[in-house]
């Protein structure tokens, strides 16, 4: 059977939907019936009625929505799709790093575990990582959890001093300076639009920087008609959807591979989908001596970012 109609057929029974972040692969972007970035993934997840969240992202989102909607069943296709930078922050090491700075307060990035978010005072995405940070006790140092690249973006942007958690992400390391140099002079005209999750020097390069979500609207919205793309490519899908008139590059990594794809978003596949749904499985719990303290950082982030 075909696996679309399949999934169709499996979220009518099931009163499943479908959230998918821009990173997924595109046949999984259409059989959505929600994309969006973290943040909007996160309220979309907050005010699902469905019995069933089948997230097609990475763990920590599925997380996220379980964390906002206790009572909705959520399912992660796969549960080995994890995230590097969630991985950068063991909650034991974040543990031991307010025992011996009980004064901070912890600004954590979405990308990290339950327990982490556990342990901070707020939490933030990138598209409203400025506005959270600004809204920060003024009396109080920050410590900036797990992405040191982002973290330092938002720190120039603010110009709120911070201490960095050394994380990062595999994908947005990958861009090669150079190679984007070389695409601008063989694209005169081209803009350079990046994820505040790439490093300086690529970050520094770029007409536009903005979550994924922003960076689409950009080329769906500018005047501009070239544009070399500096995030995962999954977001290009949208990108040619939406905007079907420009021309689109994909950043080009360092190495010749396909660093530019998250390995991990990439574990979702349509039949791991359908069987996701089949099986209501593998489901994400999250302990209440975790959720609830994790929930109030993740609503304290919502509060804030309508502000
Ligand atoms: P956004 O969804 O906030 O753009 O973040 C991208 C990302 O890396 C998700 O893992
Ligand atoms: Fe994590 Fe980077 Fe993959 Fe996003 S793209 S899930 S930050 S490893």
């Amino acid at each position: 059977m075909d696996l679309f109609a399949k999934i169709e057929r499996l979220k009518r029974e099931k009163n499943a939907v479908i959230l998918a972040h821009y990173y997924q692969d595109p046949d999984i972007q259409d059989v959505a019936d929600f994309i969006g970035d973290s943040l909007e993934l996160a309220r979309a997840a907050q005010k699902s009625t469905a019995d069933l969240i089948l997230f097609a992202g990475v763990h920590f989102m599925a997380e996220g929505a379980k964390i906002l909607n206790p009572t909705r069943k959520v399912v992660l296709p796969d549960l080995r799709a994890g995230c590097s930078l969630s991985d950068s922050c063991p909650p034991s090491r974040l543990r031991e790093f307010k025992k011996n700075h009980p004064d901070h307060f912890v600004v954590s990035y979405i990308n990290c575990s339950a327990e982490v978010k556990a342990l901070s005072d707020v939490i933030c995405t990138s598209s409203n990582a400025i506005r959270i940070v600004e809204q920060a006790p003024k009396d109080r140092p920050i410590l900036f959890a797990p992405d040191r690249n982002l973290g330092r973006f938002v720190m120039e942007k603010t110009g709120r001093d911070m201490t960095l958690w050394p994380g990062s992400c595999i994908v947005h390391e990958t861009f090669s300076e150079r190679k984007i140099a070389e695409l601008r002079v063989r694209h005169p005209g081209a803009k350079v639009i990046a994820h505040p999750e790439c490093e300086e020097n690529i970050l520094k390069l770029a007409d536009f920087i903005g979550s994924t979500s922003q960076l689409l609207k950009t080329v769906i919205e500018s005047e501009d008609e070239i544009f070399i793309v500096a995030t995962e490519a999954g977001i290009l899908h949208q990108m040619k959807k939406k905007a079907p008139g420009k021309t689109l590059i994909p950043a080009p990594p360092n190495q010749n591979c396909a660093c530019n794809e998250c390995p991990f978003m990439k574990l979702n596949t349509l039949e791991k989908l359908a069987q996701a749904l089949e099986n209501e499985g593998p489901a994400i719990d999250v302990p209440e001596a975790i959720r609830i303290p994790a929930a109030e950082a993740l609503q304290r982030m919502l509060d804030w970012s309508n502000k």
